[in-house]
């Protein structure tokens, strides 16, 4: 067990909840935080950008490798790409459309996944942990990590969930279109080759669907503090 917060790893469902609640257990342990999914988004973003047909894959693993991502904004929700900032528009329904057949491509999984790994060894060594949220953080980035949750929920309520998100930002938004690529986005990230949406064997599953927010941080720290005690000497 890493020293301080912890390696903690949290994977799940498209809009289970998983970066809101990764956000404040956080916040919570003092360590900082990353939303893998963001860089996803952020390399589909310039690909639609650029024109590159979402099955050039070598196209596509060329873009992930020649970009500079640095994480910024309010607890790393922007990402400033090439000196440029992306925020809000990371979540158009058009990233939407598109992020998981740029995810599946391996030549863009394994740019992204090496830097993340490399975030997190930083964090754990200089600041004792990392909460990491994605797909594939438990089983392929941080197979290791102290703690693995996977988060679940019911697609109307995550479908609700986005809807509310993005209205209460002043977004556009449609809850059928929210729903159906929720559906969609899980099932290319369940069926892909390269690093599937998959439950590692050791995660344990927490199914949101009736909980809020802070019950649901509440509970992954129950886990942690239970996952600490039976490190303990
Ligand atoms: O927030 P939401 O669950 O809707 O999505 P996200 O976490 O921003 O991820 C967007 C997409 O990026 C996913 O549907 C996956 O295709 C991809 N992704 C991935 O393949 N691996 C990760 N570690 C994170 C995201």
């Amino acid at each position: 067990m890493t020293r301080g917060a912890g390696i903690i790893a949290v994977d799940g469902q498209a809009a289970a909840g998983k970066t809101v609640v990764g956000r404040e257990l956080a916040r919570r342990l003092g360590c900082p935080f990353l939303d893998t999914g963001i860089m996803y988004r952020a390399v589909t973003w310039l690909a639609l950008r650029e024109t590159v047909p979402m099955d050039d894959e070598a196209g596509l693993g060329k873009l992930a490798c020649g970009s500079a991502m640095r994480l910024t904004g309010d607890e790393g929700s922007a990402i400033l790409l090439n000196d440029t900032l992306l925020g809000p528009e990371l979540r158009s329904a058009q990233v939407d459309d598109h992020v998981s057949l740029v995810a599946r491509v391996p030549g863009v999984r394994r740019e992204l996944v090496r830097q993340q790994r490399d975030i997190a060894a930083q964090s754990a060594r200089d600041l004792g942990g990392i909460v990491m949220v994605g797909r594939d953080i438990g089983t392929v980035v941080l197979p290791d990590a102290d703690l693995k949750v996977f988060m679940v929920a019911d697609p109307q309520v995550r479908a609700q969930r986005r809807y509310d998100e993005l209205i209460s930002q002043g977004q556009v938004a449609h809850y059928q279109q929210i729903l159906s690529n929720a559906l969609a986005r899980d099932k290319i990230d369940s069926e892909r080759d390269d690093s599937p949406l998959v439950q590692a064997a050791d995660a344990l599953v927490i199914d949101t669907s009736d909980l809020t927010i802070d019950q649901v941080v509440e509970r992954a720290l129950e886990l942690l503090g239970s996952r600490k005690g039976e490190a303990a000497p």
